[in-house]
């Protein structure tokens, strides 16, 4: 039994977050026809029945339903936050109210209530993790090397975890099977593009209140989150600048129409800068520097390091907050440079913030509900390491998408695919 709290017990009025937290469930749940289908199936064939899946995600309504779905499952889930600021307290007490899940997830902890909570879940003993960041793995690891071999295995929903995992790996330091959902094309080429494209802007919009169109935008990294941020800015009429490291990406960038500089030249030209590049110390204090006044910087890569705010804190003289979500630092010859969601994941630490749009989750998570079906019915077949999305399973998923939307497809022949089988043809 855990000695912290689930969240029912840490709200004051759990009653009445529970009802607007199941509200918003219910709105997200009617757009998530992949969940859909995988729930109307486990429902009968409970095919997680007797497994504990442990999970640390940004709990808010799309999370919620792909909870749901493992619950239906026949899993028993222990749920937290994988970052201090993107829950939704409402949505962590309705989700603590459904059957099989206890949630511990709250907004605003310290880092000690961070840890404490993911604790909580590993010591509800998870056979199964899926984790976003990689927290609730390395926690394992590092603090309950007793508890591994009660793993089978695990889901990583994003790059940096990802990363994190085939260092580990490489390390010979992981313990058991995870999939890098994050890769696979299902996730990748929606989620890390549209996803973060679409609700990086419209939270920045909706914190800022300021307009794209006319502005100058550098965006730090041009993988897949820069490119859907960069091309969605440029959608707005923004003047989009793009700074890379990886010199075949800032090529593809400025093959694609952007602007292509070093940062420290692209300090003095950006109305927003906006990180996307999964790396430490991308905006540092040679940036902060050449920074016009009023400049906006944001992150949407995983961590809060991309932007150096403890430089930028010891470089101004002061800092205080202009707006929720907004926190201005002075630097010391009067300019004001804005810091939004202390620099942690825009899209979805802001106080508005919403995450990726319904339907980019439901093809994320539909994978993810997938992923830990197939881990349980083949474990045997996994070993310790970093394993692909299996693709037929990436595949089906997007049929199910397909058919929601009522969109077909052609099909290859039988000669069509002897054809592309085949070597030993020329002209
Ligand atoms: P990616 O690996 O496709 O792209 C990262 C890019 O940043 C690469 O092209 C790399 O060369 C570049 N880069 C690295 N260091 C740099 C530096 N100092 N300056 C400029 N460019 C640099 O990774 P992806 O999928 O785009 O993910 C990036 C980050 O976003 C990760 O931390 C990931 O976990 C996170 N992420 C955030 C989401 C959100 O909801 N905000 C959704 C999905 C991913």
């Amino acid at each position: 039994m855990s000695s912290y709290d689930s969240i029912s017990s840490q709200l004051d009025d759990a009653g009445e977050a529970r009802s607007s937290g199941a509200d918003k469930i219910a709105w997200a749940r009617s757009h998530m026809p992949i969940l859909a289908a995988i729930r109307e199936r486990v429902e009968n064939e409970r095919p997680l029945e007797g497994w504990t899946v442990g999970m640390a995600m940004h709990v808010e309504a799309k999370t919620a339903v792909l909870t749901e779905t493992l619950a239906a499952a026949g899993a028993s889930v222990a749920i937290t936050g994988c970052n201090p600021l993107s829950t939704h307290d409402d949505v962590s007490a309705a989700l603590d109210a459904v059957d099989g899940v206890t949630c511990y997830a709250k907004r605003g902890v310290d880092e000690s209530e961070y840890y404490a909570a993911i604790d909580a879940v590993i010591e509800a003993g998870p056979e199964v993790t899926i984790d976003d960041g990689g927290d609730l793995v390395f926690r394992l690891h590092e603090h309950y090397p007793e508890r591994l071999s009660d793993v089978i295995g695990g889901c990583e929903e994003t790059t940096t975890g990802v990363h994190r995992l085939r260092a580990m790996a490489a390390d010979g330091a992981l313990e058991y099977p995870m999939i890098a959902v994050n890769d696979t094309p299902m996730k990748q080429l929606f989620d890390n593009i549209h996803g973060t494209g679409e609700s990086s802007l419209a939270s920045i919009a909706m914190t800022t209140n300021l307009s794209w169109a006319g502005s100058t935008v550098v965006v730090a990294g041009y993988g897949h989150c820069g490119k859907g941020v960069a091309k969605k800015a440029a959608g707005q009429n923004a003047r989009v600048i793009v700074t890379e490291v990886e010199p075949r990406r800032a090529l593809e960038a400025h093959m694609e129409g952007f602007e292509v500089m070093p940062m420290v030249d692209a300090a003095a030209e950006g109305d927003l800068f906006l990180t996307t590049t999964g790396n430490r110390d991308v905006i540092t204090l040679d940036v902060f520097r050449e920074m016009q006044d009023g400049a906006v910087l944001a992150n949407a890569g995983h961590f809060d390091i991309e932007i150096d705010l403890e430089g930028l804190a010891e470089y101004a003289v002061d800092s205080r907050a202009v707006r929720d979500g907004i926190t201005a630092y002075r630097l010391p010859d009067g300019r004001e440079v804005n810091v939004l969601a202390e620099g942690r994941l825009v899209n979805l630490a802001t106080p508005v913030a919403l995450g990726h749009a319904i339907e980019v989750m439901d093809q994320s998570f539909g994978v993810q509900a997938a992923c830990a079906e197939e881990l349980v019915a083949n474990h045997g077949s996994y070993e310790s390491g970093v394993h692909p999305v299996p693709d037929e399973l990436d595949r089906h998923i997007a049929e199910i998408k397909l058919a929601a939307e009522g969109i077909e497809h052609d099909e290859l022949s039988p000669t069509q695919r002897e054809y592309l089988d085949r070597w030993d043809h020329g002209t």
